[in-house]
């Protein structure tokens, strides 16, 4: 049996991938997944069972999170990811996760045990991915492929509009620069580095309102997969 459309959403921190997944998602009745929290799950589990960070080996952090165990689990037009069988909640957005994700993303055992957890979840299609690298090496083949982009102080404001914290022009800059060392981590690594995948179309959604960017994918999903239920 032929698998539903896969459509795979990447871009850099903060452009928006997550939350227009999640909309497209729901507009055409798929499942949205979230393949960074994967990775922030892997990090919080090293976080929490391994010695400091500059300590780590690919090798210990992924049998770590195979063992923890980080597992995925799919309901309601979503999927959830599990540390220990249980739902982290906030922990995966905590300043200690997201300055340590880089470096377990980086490591190639660790995104050898990611991408069987991705993959074997959305076997059966009619999923939206978000991440760095769904339509390069994840799902090469997926009907879909976006690349959404933004001002790195665009993408700052709206990162800290959404964590509810001031946003004046120093809190921006500061967030700014966060947000682009952890580019250039993922965009400089040697395996799966974050780059626009053949035959993504490249989004700009700087100075697009949130309701245009997530009709523009849809408008591309159905252009993709016409008579595709
Ligand atoms: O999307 P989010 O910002 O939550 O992703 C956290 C981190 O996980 C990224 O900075 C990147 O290092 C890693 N990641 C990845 N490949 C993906 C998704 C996320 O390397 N497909």
């Amino acid at each position: 049996v032929a698998r539903r459309p896969i459509i795979a959403i990447d871009g850099p921190a903060g452009s928006g991938k997550s939350t227009t997944a999640a909309a497209v998602a729901r507009a055409l009745g798929y499942t949205h997944f979230d393949s960074g929290a994967v990775y922030r799950a892997v990090a919080l589990v090293a976080l929490g069972s391994l010695g400091p960070p500059e300590t780590w080996a690919g090798a210990a952090v992924a049998g770590a999170a195979g063992r923890a165990p980080v597992a995925v689990h799919a309901g309601g037009g979503r999927f959830v990811v599990l540390v220990g069988g249980a739902p982290p909640g906030d922990a995966l957005r905590s300043d200690a996760v997201t300055q340590e994700v880089s470096r377990v993303a980086a490591m190639a055992e660790v995104r050898d045990f990611v991408n069987g957890l991705l993959r074997s979840a959305a076997v059966d299609g009619g999923v939206v991915m978000d991440g760095r690298d769904i339509g390069t090496v994840v799902f090469p083949d997926a009907e879909v492929k976006v690349f959404l982009v933004a001002d790195p102080e665009e993408r700052a404001r709206r990162r800290l509009r959404e964590r509810g914290r001031t946003s004046d022009s120093d809190a921006i800059a500061m967030e700014a620069g966060a947000l682009q060392a952890r580019d250039r981590r993922d965009s400089t690594r040697a395996v799966a580095p974050l780059v626009q995948a053949t035959g993504a179309v490249l989004i700009d959604t700087t100075a697009l309102a949130f309701e245009e960017q997530v009709r523009q994918v849809i408008a591309l999903a159905r252009a993709a997969t016409f008579g595709v239920p």
